[in-house]
């Protein structure tokens, strides 16, 4: 009888110690993350549409009226024109419509009608990159 309880207590006993062990080895080791780290911010289109506006901003000539960066024709300068206006604004800037039209000189409402040709797709990447500008000039 004496001989039972001794391996119960013992059973017991070695339980623990098997318990306390792995309990150790849980805290003592670098727990992997809760979950994956978050998947990076959905950045690359709007990057892609930027890049694709650049291009287009500088295929249709909008430097010849205006400067980005010091880059382009001083006189409009269009560096923090994203923080200043809305996509919708932006379009109507870039069109010569709404409020804009009535804005604009008579040569620049010519030249910009003639934007209203662009696809789509190319308004909106103009549009993006117009978005991208939020810097404002360095020029006093
Ligand atoms: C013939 C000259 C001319 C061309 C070419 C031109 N713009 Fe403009 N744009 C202007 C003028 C003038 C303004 C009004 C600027 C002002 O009042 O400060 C203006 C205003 C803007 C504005 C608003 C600026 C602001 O400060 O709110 C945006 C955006 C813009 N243009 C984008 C474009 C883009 C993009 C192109 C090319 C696709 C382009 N423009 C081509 C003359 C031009």
């Amino acid at each position: 009888m004496r001989e039972f309880w001794v391996r119960i207590v013992a059973a017991i006993a070695g339980t623990g110690v098997v318990l306390l062990a792995l309990a150790f080895a849980w805290l003592q080791n670098p727990h992997p993350p809760a979950a994956a780290p978050a998947a990076a911010p959905p950045a690359a289109p709007a990057a892609a549409l930027v890049e694709a506006g650049r291009a287009f901003y500088a295929a249709e000539g909008c430097a010849m009226c205006h400067a980005i960066a010091g880059e382009g024709n001083p006189r409009f300068p269009l560096d923090g024109v994203g923080a200043r206006r809305d996509a919708a604004e932006l379009r109507d800037w870039i069109l010569a419509t709404g409020t804009a039209a009535e804005a604009l000189s008579a040569r620049a409402v010519r030249m910009k009608q003639g934007y209203r040709a662009l696809g789509e797709a190319e308004l909106e990447a103009l549009v993006a990159y117009m978005q991208s500008l939020t810097t404002p000039s360095l020029a006093p």
